[in-house]
């Protein structure tokens, strides 16, 4: 038996200006996007924009569903826009926003298990990091080097050989 350990680290930025002047205007982007999100259900708004090879922004919303499952996450929203409208492009990085209806959340929230799932096909795929900025409404912003960081022990493609 032997032990195998993976660390994964984030980074945390006071607040959006202490971002570099392109990363904050991305999640400006993502805050935009988040103003436009559909979540009836839960009044939980995530508002994600991806920066392509290609210099595009791409931004998607959480779309919420009457029949909750079929609902999909900002992340894979924007992720899977990218992929079917570039597909040869490289996504360079990911700012996403989430906030509650009720009160403006303050602190980093990272993207669900779902989306780094959907998240590291694209980078393991383009064989780039793909760089995760991400923060709530205000406060601190967190950042990621790779998907990969936030998925230790991935289940990718190379599994299936
Ligand atoms: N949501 C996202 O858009 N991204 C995540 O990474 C986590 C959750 C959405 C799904 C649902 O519309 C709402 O937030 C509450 O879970």
């Amino acid at each position: 038996m032997k032990e195998i350990k993976k660390e994964s680290k984030i980074y945390v930025f006071d607040d959006l200006y202490e971002l570099p002047s392109d990363v904050a205007q991305l999640m400006e982007k993502a805050i935009e996007a988040r103003s436009r999100a559909y979540a009836p259900y839960s009044n939980f708004e995530v508002g994600a924009a991806l920066l392509l090879d290609n210099g595009q922004i791409i931004t998607g919303n959480n779309q919420e569903n009457a029949s909750y499952p079929s609902g999909l996450c900002a992340e894979r929203t924007a992720i899977y826009y990218a992929g079917s409208q570039y597909p040869e492009a490289k996504v360079i990085r990911m700012a996403i926003s989430a906030s509650s209806k009720m009160t403006a959340t303050d602190t980093p929230i990272p993207p669900c298990g779902a989306c780094r799932q959907a998240m590291v096909e694209y980078e393991v795929k383009q064989i780039h990091d793909i760089e995760l900025y991400f923060m709530g409404a205000k406060g601190a912003v967190a950042k990621s080097n790779s998907v990969m960081n936030l998925l230790p022990f991935v289940f990718d493609k190379t599994v299936l050989f």
